[in-house]
């Protein structure tokens, strides 16, 4: 059973402030001694732990480092990051039917995800560390945010693709911010399995999401969430619908709200209900709250449109599961072609994400229909990146371009025809 508690004391291992707990056995760490990705005991996963947690009065700036009160350092390579919109999408809003839907677009970070959250604290803590290879496993949008923060920090960085399940726009931010790209003929599971191994053989600095400093970073969404919506709306949003691939952002936002808990900036009753989706190929998620499971069961065969949540063994779920369940929220699936059409409704009012964001929206919608989610509800659906991100299902899930001859007449019959 995990134990999510942020209770305990700075240990003697802590660092100004900050230390790493396994949320297995308990175990305390140093946080920046050495590299360390799971706990050396138990396995388990680690978590950042701090001696003090701030209020919402605590923050000043911008971005992610806005935040700086709740992360390990005051600032990190950054370019910058964070400070994304809560778009307002009446159309949609009326057509699910809830009090309020507003969706917060992570799409809109410098590369194009809300993955540049993470490695702006990630690769802090690699310079603190003194480390000179980055490396991560990719769906792709990682690997466009590791390339671009390790590039502008003057690091090596590595990056480990599948082969062919990459959308284009993502590969070629990798290519061009200077990572090395290696095309693995496996799935994304199966090339995270590699690069920790490589990592633990200390041949380069782990920055997926089992890294707890790319969670620091991540929990800013929750933090943004919550602020921009009490600004406008006076009270906290009831629901917050996330994709789920690794488990990453799941995790990121309970730890968001937990802190928020225990520095007595938000009533246990306002904490909103974490809903995660995931494609109907690719949900051991949701089998695993189905199920009841504290951990999910690896699926060794996934397959969707949505790339980025082409995954089996969400790293992440035992900080997450527990997440979901506390806060009352839930876990669906959804079809590929509910996806290409809430990517479509999304299109339409102006807001560009790709398939994997446009799940949140595939799932609330299916929520609604099942009755799960109340008509009275505040909702925020998030969209985890940018539709350039994915061109051909842009193309593909778009109008067709029209031929049409070089002569002004000949379009104006064309259009009237
Ligand atoms: C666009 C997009 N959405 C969602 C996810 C999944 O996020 P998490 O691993 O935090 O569940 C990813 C991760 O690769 C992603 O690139
Ligand atoms: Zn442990």
């Amino acid at each position: 059973m995990s134990d999510l508690s942020l209770a305990a004391a700075a240990p003697d291992c802590a660092d100004d402030g900050v230390w790493l707990a396994c949320i297995e056995c308990g175990e305390q760490l140093a946080p920046f001694d050495e590299p360390t990705y799971r706990c050396p005991d138990c396995g388990g996963l680690l978590e950042a732990r701090y001696e003090q947690y701030p209020t919402f009065e605590e923050f000043s700036g911008r971005g992610v480092w806005r935040y700086d009160a709740a992360l390990p350092f005051d600032h990190g390579v950054s370019l910058p990051e964070g400070d994304t919109p809560l778009h307002e999408v009446p159309r949609l809003e009326a057509d699910v039917g809830v009090r309020s839907l507003r969706i917060k677009h992570e799409g809109m970070n410098p590369t194009g995800s809300f993955k540049d959250r993470g490695m702006t604290v990630g690769v802090r803590v690699a310079e603190e560390l003194g480390v000179s290879r980055l490396a991560c496993a990719s769906t792709g949008n990682t690997s466009a945010a590791l390339a671009a923060y390790g590039g502008r920090a003057g690091l090596e960085t590595l990056v480990l693709l599948p082969a062919g399940k990459v959308a284009a726009g993502k590969v070629a931010q990798a290519a061009l911010h200077g990572a090395r790209i290696l095309e693995v003929d496996g799935n994304f599971d199966a090339c995270l399995d590699i690069v920790s191994e490589l990592a633990d053989r200390g041949e380069a600095y782990l920055l997926n999401s089992l890294n707890p400093f790319r969670l620091e970073g991540q929990k800013t969404i929750g933090f943004e969430i919550l602020e921009t919506f009490r600004d406008e709306y006076g009270r906290f949003p009831d629901r917050i619908v996330l994709p789920v691939g690794n488990a990453g952002n799941t995790a990121a936002l309970y730890k968001a709200f937990r802190e928020l808990v225990r520095a007595g900036a938000l009533a246990e009753d306002e904490v909103p209900m974490l809903t995660g989706v995931q494609a109907a190929g690719a949900a051991p998620m949701v089998e695993a709250i189905e199920e009841g499971y504290e951990d999910t069961e690896r699926w060794e065969d996934v397959e969707t449109r949505a790339t980025a949540i082409r995954i089996g063994n969400p790293v992440n779920a035992p900080k997450a599961l527990p997440g979901i369940r506390a806060t009352g929220g839930t876990a669906v699936a959804v079809a590929d072609d509910a996806i290409t059409d809430a990517q479509r409704a999304l299109a339409e009012e102006g807001v560009g994400v790709e398939p994997a964001s446009a799940a949140s929206v595939a799932g609330l919608r299916k929520l609604r229909e099942e009755g799960v989610v109340d008509d009275g509800e505040d909702v925020v659906c998030l969209t985890t990146g940018h539709l350039l991100k994915d061109p051909d299902a842009a193309a593909a899930a778009g109008a067709e371009p029209e031929p049409v001859a070089n002569d002004t007449e000949a379009i104006l019959d064309h259009l009237s025809g």
